[in-house]
């Protein structure tokens, strides 16, 4: 089973929605609400706690259904039996795209080479949750005896941004562990996040699929070095334990086997995080909210196969995005999520989003010739309103943006979430509906202003509108849910990648930089005779 491999600008569809791009272009929002009394009800979408409006978008039913035969003839169904089934979607690495197995609790067989992958899964998650119940209740020791206090993740990219991300959004549910994240090459970086540490209460999680990476790498070994300066080697099966593909090079590197948490290579880096690559999180709030978290993913993964594409959430955001990308030119899309608990979403999703469809060659291996994955940023409100909300408003450009927020506050501050809630809806609305100069006149005239005063004052004051969100709205933040909503993105880079057929789950963009790197490395050491462009050299002389 592999994707199907068609250009969409070959498709009917793909020309009807350039036809009808020219048609609506003109049109704000604001008419297609005019214009379609049952707009409201026909653009919103419910699923379990998730109540998505898609109402405050440029595009109306003619659009959506354009869309939805986009999806059809790009083969769409075909290809969602091919992710869910194992077929190998991930051609160019050769290998199944199985982040849905790990969450799956509805079939009973998944086989990839003849293996059901569903047992291994199983034996993994049982692994992780009598260690995690073994360091939580504290018959887990270090070395001398003391149960262990702090966890240090050391990992990289999908090795680091969703357990740091979950564990954040999840810290209401947080037990006594203090939780820490070393990714960066840095060493100021690491000895920060060591300074305070006791070697005695410290655990040390190496996360890395391919157990090659240089950060992880030379982390693990700064931080075992640090340990030893007060440990013994004896100690080292107490405080380091690993999560890898490679269990080779985790034992050269001296984690005892038994301290080895294996994953397949059919778990992407960016979508791990359901794999023993959560282990963190696992010991950050317990066992049991994250197999609630797993199975939020799960809920989301049975609504995306199953749900036909105008009720299927994922599908929905997919397609808007691609209307956007490559009817509207949008270059870039804003995920604001109304809760500091989610402030590193937008991170998290960059690499999700931006690794897996930042690529310019097709399925057919040929360069393709229209815009594939856009720029994701973002950042929490309301915090976001006091800094790049402004040229959200009043910029030139169009930035579609995705609003998250929870009907429901963790702590029941009443006052606080009504505050919260109001500045979500309240952007939403100006941002469709903006401030015509007759509106700011008036205002200004009931401030008592001069004419001359508003004349000059009023251009400024204007908000143009007709700026498209989606409202995501869920009942409350619980581990399930934020797993939903992870899936939710998963499934939306997943469409979208289909339709405009390129290959979603390799990464070669980020391996010509490691190499050099590897290259500038051995420069700085001496070796000599490598070619540089004459800028690279100087930078090399300067920073040696
Ligand atoms: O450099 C990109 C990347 O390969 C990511 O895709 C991955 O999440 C990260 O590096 C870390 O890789 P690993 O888990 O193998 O250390």
């Amino acid at each position: 089973m592999e994707l199907p491999k068609k250009n969409p600008l070959g498709l009917n569809a793909w020309n009807a929605l350039e036809a009808h791009f020219q048609s609506i272009q003109e049109k704000s929002i604001l008419d297609h609400f005019e214009e379609e009394p049952n707009r409201l009800n026909d653009f919103c979408l419910q699923w379990e706690q998730f109540y998505v409006d898609l109402s405050k978008n440029r595009f109306n039913t003619e659009t959506q259904q354009l869309l939805h035969k986009l999806a059809e003839e790009s083969g769409l169904s075909e290809a969602i039996e091919a992710y869910f089934g194992g077929g190998l979607i991930n051609e160019t690495e050769g290998r199944a795209v199985l982040h849905t197995a790990l969450r799956d609790t509805v079939s009973t067989r998944i086989d990839v080479a003849g293996e059901n992958v569903l047992t291994g899964i199983a034996a993994v998650k049982e692994k992780m949750k009598s260690f995690s119940d073994a360091v939580i209740s504290g018959t887990w020791k270090g070395y001398s005896g003391k149960a262990l206090t702090d966890i240090v993740n050391i990992g990289i990219g999908g090795s680091d941004l969703g357990p740091a991300m979950v564990t954040e959004a999840l810290a209401y549910y947080k037990n006594h562990l203090n939780i820490h994240f070393i990714s960066n090459v840095e060493g100021d970086h690491v000895r920060e996040i060591i300074k305070p540490l006791n070697p005695e209460t410290t655990l040390f999680v190496v996360v890395s699929k391919s157990f090659a990476t240089q950060e992880t790498l030379s982390n693990a070994i700064t931080v075992r070095k640090w340990f030893l300066e007060s440990a013994s080697e004896e100690a080292i099966s107490q405080h380091f334990v690993a999560v890898s593909t490679n269990v080779d090079a985790v034992t050269a590197f001296g984690i005892a086997p038994d301290n080895i948490f294996p994953m397949n290579d059919w778990v992407g880096g960016r979508f791990s995080l359901w794999s023993a690559v959560g282990l963190s999180i696992c010991l950050s709030v317990g066992y049991p909210h994250f197999e609630t978290f797993l199975n939020g993913a799960g809920g989301m993964d049975q609504h995306f196969k199953n749900s036909p594409f105008e009720k299927n959430i994922p599908v929905q955001l997919a397609l808007l995005s691609i209307w956007y990308n490559n009817f509207w030119n949008a270059e870039s899309e804003a995920i604001i999520p109304y809760t500091q608990y989610l402030r590193n979403l937008p991170a998290y999703l960059q690499q999700g989003i931006m690794e897996s469809n930042g690529k310019s060659v097709d399925r057919n291996g040929k360069t393709v010739s229209y815009q594939t994955g856009t720029l994701i940023w973002g950042a929490s409100g309301t915090n976001a309103q006091h800094a790049f909300f402004q040229l959200m408003h009043q910029g030139t450009k169009l930035i579609p943006a995705d609003f998250i927020g929870f009907k429901e506050s963790l702590y029941g501050e009443t006052e606080h979430r009504q505050k919260l809630t109001a500045n979500f809806i309240a952007q939403t609305e100006a941002l469709m509906c903006g401030k015509t100069l007759e509106m700011v006149t008036k205002e200004l005239q009931a401030q008592g202003l001069d004419e001359t005063t508003i004349e000059k004052l009023a251009p400024f004051k204007v908000f143009e509108g007709n700026r498209p969100t989606n409202s995501i709205v869920i009942e409350r933040l619980t581990p399930y849910n934020l797993g939903a909503l992870i899936a939710l993105y998963e499934h939306k880079i997943f469409v979208q990648g289909v339709i405009w057929n390129i290959f979603s789950y390799d990464q070669w963009g980020v391996e010509l930089g490691k190499q050099l790197a590897n290259i500038i490395l051995s420069d700085f050491n001496g070796e000599q005779g490598h070619p540089h462009d004459k800028s690279t050299q100087n930078l090399i002389q300067k920073m040696l």
